[in-house]
């Protein structure tokens, strides 16, 4: 099959293929145009004809050909392969084609198995107990909301399975096993985790989530199945089975970002709560809510990832001609630690969600001084555009009218210069499939790297303060690299450092990607102005370093005080006090 998209790809060039859905200009080695997968006015959608990707600025996907079928078709990766081959006259081989459906119950038997599985492993597993102890779920809700522990061995659920009688490709296809690169063996996707069941509305389990114990680990924090022949990402809400009769009930739906938060929130007696599963939220699981309610309150992370999910969730929602409103945590960083922290203040917190006009001025006036001439400018610039969203043309007369105001500039001009409602376009996008999203480490181990390459030979020590470590993989392993050659050279080159992994096709994507970002992103930044910036992103990647490290510290210190180590207990407490001088000296 590697070797039919091979040449595939070799016989036709993404800028005639993107060329037929997106109107690209050349500009440079690159091709630009306005991206199909979200809303825009100028142009971020980049296609790379020499290496052969395309990458979207605005909203931060992107991927080969086949990618982007998937996305603009919103077919999964077989029938992209059928529609690429028939492009470029290449005649597949039979078992390259989709998977017949009478097959999918078995993967659900599978998958009902995989999680009873788990469950059982969790029975006998005192550290995964302790930790959902030590977070405050408590047995029943482990019980109803099916937790498990996949345990830290190589192939024992595939094993186990393969015993019950489903075949290599069975595993696979249900996502819970990857294939060896050596040896024709599978191994499990899941080891030494949390898991968490995703169901559908039938209540069958189609994927599961799973979260590591350990909060240093250089792995994800969650890894989750992939999309495959049963698990349409976009098609599933987290919780929706348990949630939808509480959502038509209450009237509307409580969207939060993770299974935790989806959790803990329930737990807290606030039943109306879904979350997606490691993607960003889609068309289609908007449409999906709507069948229960004409109302979403988005309450998302305190963060840059939280604010433009939430950006994404306003949008979708309006082009499904959803109401949606904003909740802002008074308390904690995430709905979890909210509802711990002061249950009566987070369910004021959602009594008090803004609308999304009074979201976006609150938005806005935190970021802009209105006082000065520029920031005035920039804050009608903003605002327009969010009020030329909203459906309801008294509402949108409403704040032109605030917005006029609080400038103390001409009602009559803003009017003038409201942009023209795109909501019809929105809702006529193919939507795209979901990506995974990035962790705020990950998001920051990619501006320290892009950084790198853009400013790195300048601002060379100042960059080598940050240990690779400190960073999330597979970037840690792009770092070190980088710093040997430079060692060795006194220069940087990442398309030399290919090489280094062995020409390897996921690294070499990422090395393009972080090389077009680097010119993209900071070309307009001054060498000062990036010296400003490295030492911010060194400064948080070094704190949320040191932060994990010290959670692991605290939790180490607990399993040995309950063990009656008392050595180790000493010297665990004397590194805990030397990490919090540490981090207070940063
Ligand atoms: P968070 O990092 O906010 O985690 O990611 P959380 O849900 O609050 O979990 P705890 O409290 O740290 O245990 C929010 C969601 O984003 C997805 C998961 O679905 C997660 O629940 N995610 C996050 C991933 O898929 N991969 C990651 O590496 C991180
Ligand atoms: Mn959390």
């Amino acid at each position: 099959m590697s070797n039919e998209v091979e040449l595939i790809k070799s016989r036709l060039d993404i800028v005639d293929v993107i060329g037929e859905y997106v109107r690209l200009k050349q500009a440079g080695a690159n091709w630009k145009g306005l991206c199909p997968f979200h809303s825009e006015k100028t142009p971020s959608f980049m296609v790379h004809k020499e290496k052969q990707i395309w990458h979207c600025f605005g909203c931060g996907i992107g991927g080969d050909i086949f990618e982007f079928i998937q996305k603009i078709e919103n077919v999964e990766f077989p029938e992209a392969l059928e529609i690429l081959a028939r492009k470029a006259g290449v005649e597949l081989s039979r078992q390259s084609r989709g998977m017949p459906a009478n097959k999918r119950t078995r993967l659900f038997h599978l998958l009902a198995e995989a999680a009873v599985y788990y469950q059982e492993q969790l029975k006998t597993n005192s550290i995964a107990r302790q930790y959902l102890a030590k977070r405050g779920v408590s047995e029943d809700i482990i019980k109803e909301f099916g937790l498990g522990y996949a345990p830290a061995e190589w192939d024992k659920l595939s094993n186990y399975l393969r015993n019950k009688g489903f075949i290599l490709e069975e595993l696979f296809n249900a996502g819970v096993s990857l294939k060896s690169d050596r040896g024709p063996g599978l191994y499990d996707r899941f080891r030494d985790r949390l898991m968490f069941p995703i169901c559908d509305i039938q209540e069958r389990v189609v994927g599961f989530g799973g979260r590591i114990l350990d909060s240093v680990a250089r792995e994800a924090k969650y890894i989750n199945s992939p999309q495959g022949p049963i698990y349409n990402k976009s098609l599933i809400l987290y919780n929706l089975n348990k949630a939808k009769d509480y959502i038509r009930s209450v009237g509307y739906a409580l969207l939060v970002e993770g299974y935790m938060d989806v959790i803990g929130v329930w737990q807290a007696g606030i039943k109306n709560v879904v979350s997606t599963s490691g993607t960003s939220l889609t068309s289609e699981q908007v449409k999906l809510l709507k069948r229960y309610t004409n109302e979403i309150r988005l309450c998302f992370d305190a963060d840059l990832a939280g604010e433009t999910a939430t950006g994404r969730g306003i949008d979708l929602a309006l082009s499904a001609e959803m109401e949606v409103k904003i909740i802002t945590l008074s308390q904690g960083k995430d709905p979890d630690e909210a509802v711990r922290f002061n249950l009566s203040s987070f369910k004021q917190d959602i009594e008090r969600a803004l609308p999304i006009g009074d979201y976006a001025f609150a938005a806005v006036m935190k970021k802009v001084d209105v006082k000065t001439r520029e920031g005035k400018k920039q804050a009608a610039k903003l605002l327009l555009q969010a009020i030329a969203k909203l459906p309801d043309p008294v509402e949108r007369d409403f704040y032109l009218k605030r917005l006029a105001r609080e400038l103390e500039v001409d009602e009559k001009s803003l009017r003038e210069s409201l942009p023209v409602n795109k909501g019809i376009v929105i809702t006529q996008l193919p939507a795209p499939l979901p990506s995974e999203r990035p962790s705020r480490e990950q998001m920051l181990a990619e501006r320290f790297i892009v950084l790198l390459i853009k400013f790195g030979h300048q601002l060379w020590s100042l960059a080598k303060e940050l240990e690779p470590a400190m960073l999330t993989s597979p970037l840690a392993e792009l770092y070190r690299q980088a710093l040997l050659q430079y060692t060795e050279n006194q220069r940087f080159d990442f398309n030399e450092l290919k090489n280094e992994f062995n020409n390897e096709p996921t690294f070499n994507r990422l090395i393009d990607v972080l090389c077009i970002r680097a010119e993209h992103e900071f070309s307009d930044f001054s060498l000062p102005e990036a010296e400003k910036e490295l030492a911010r992103v060194i400064h948080e990647i070094k704190l949320g370093y040191l932060k994990r490290q010290l959670k692991l510290l605290s939790e180490a210190i607990t399993a040995a005080e309950q063990a009656g180590r008392t050595t180790e207990l000493e010297n665990l407490t004397l590194r805990y006090r030397e990490l919090t001088q540490q981090i207070a000296q940063l």
